[in-house]
C-alpha cells in the first residue's frame, strides 16, 4: 500500500522532509521511515509486547502511531523540534477521535533525547538515525541507567543504521545484536536500508 494511503487509514500525516534552517552535525533532518521497511521489520522480527515502546526523533511520529496501531502497546515519540512536535500533537488529536477504544497510551514529549528520563517500563528503543554518536552514546548511558535501577528484557532498533552507531554497539560490552534484517528490494540499491536488532546482556 502507498505511504499516503496507510497514513490516511492512520488518520495522520506524516509524509515529508523537513531540513533544518540552520542544519547541525548532531541534529538530523525529519524523514519517516518508510512503512514498507516497519512492515517488513515486523513480518522478520516478532516485537517485545510488554512494555512501552519509545522512538528517539519521532518528528511527525509515524512510528509511535504505526506500533500503536498495530500492536496497541504504550508508545512514547520524544522530538526537540518544536514545528514537528506540533504536528505529532495534531495527528494524535485526528488519530484518537478515528480509533477512540484504541488499548494502549500514545503521547508526544518535545524535549531532547538526551535529557529524557528513561521510564522504569520502557522495553524497546528505536532510533533511525536521529543524531551524532555523542548523543547517541548518552542515550544509551540513559537506558542502562534506567534498567540498573528496574531491570528487564529490553531491544534497541535502528534503522538504515550508520556505520558509527553500529560500532558503538558493537564494541559495547553490554549490548549483543540479535537479529539483522536487510530490506530485500531496497538493500540492493543501498546497504543501510535494514534494520539492526539488539538486547541487552546482564553484565
Ligand atoms: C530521520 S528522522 C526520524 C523520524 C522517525 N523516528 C521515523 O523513523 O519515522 C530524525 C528526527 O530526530 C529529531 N531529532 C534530532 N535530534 C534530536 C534530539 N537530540 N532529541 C530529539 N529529537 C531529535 C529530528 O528533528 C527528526 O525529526
Amino acid at each position: 500500500m502507498e505511504e499516503r494511503e496507510i497514513d490516511k487509514r492512520l488518520h495522520v500525516q506524516t509524509i515529508g522532509i523537513r531540513e533544518w534552517n540552520h542544519q547541525s552535525s548532531h541534529y538530523n533532518r525529519y524523514e519517516a521511515t518508510p512503512y514498507e521497511a516497519l512492515d517488513f521489520l515486523f513480518s522478520r522480527h516478532k516485537i517485545q509486547t510488554s512494555g512501552g515502546w519509545i522512538d528517539f526523533g519521532c518528528g511527525k511520529g509515524r512510528v509511535p502511531f504505526y506500533v500503536h496501531y498495530l500492536y496497541s502497546l504504550d508508545v512514547t515519540g520524544i522530538e526537540m523540534n518544536y514545528v514537528l512536535h506540533q504536528d505529532a500533537m495534531n495527528n494524535l488529536m485526528d488519530y484518537r477521535q478515528a480509533f477512540p477504544k484504541k488499548r494502549g497510551t500514545l503521547s508526544f514529549k518535545c524535549c531532547l533525547a538526551e535529557r529524557y528520563e528513561i521510564p522504569s517500563d520502557a522495553t524497546t528503543f528505536y532510533f533511525f538515525n536521529p543524531f551524532s554518536l555523542d548523543i547517541f552514546r548518552s542515550v544509551i548511558h540513559n537506558i542502562i541507567r534506567s534498567i540498573e535501577l528496574a531491570a528487564r528484557p529490553v531491544e534497541i532498533i535502528l534503522y538504515y543504521p550508520t556505520a558509527d552507531y553500529e560500532q558503538f554497539l558493537q564494541d559495547h560490552s553490554l549490548f549483543e545484536k540479535i537479529v539483522e534484517i536487510p530490506i530485500p528490494h531496497l538493500y540492493v540499491y543501498d546497504e543501510q536500508e535494514r534494520f539492526l536488532v539488539y538486547t541487552y546482556k546482564k553484565p
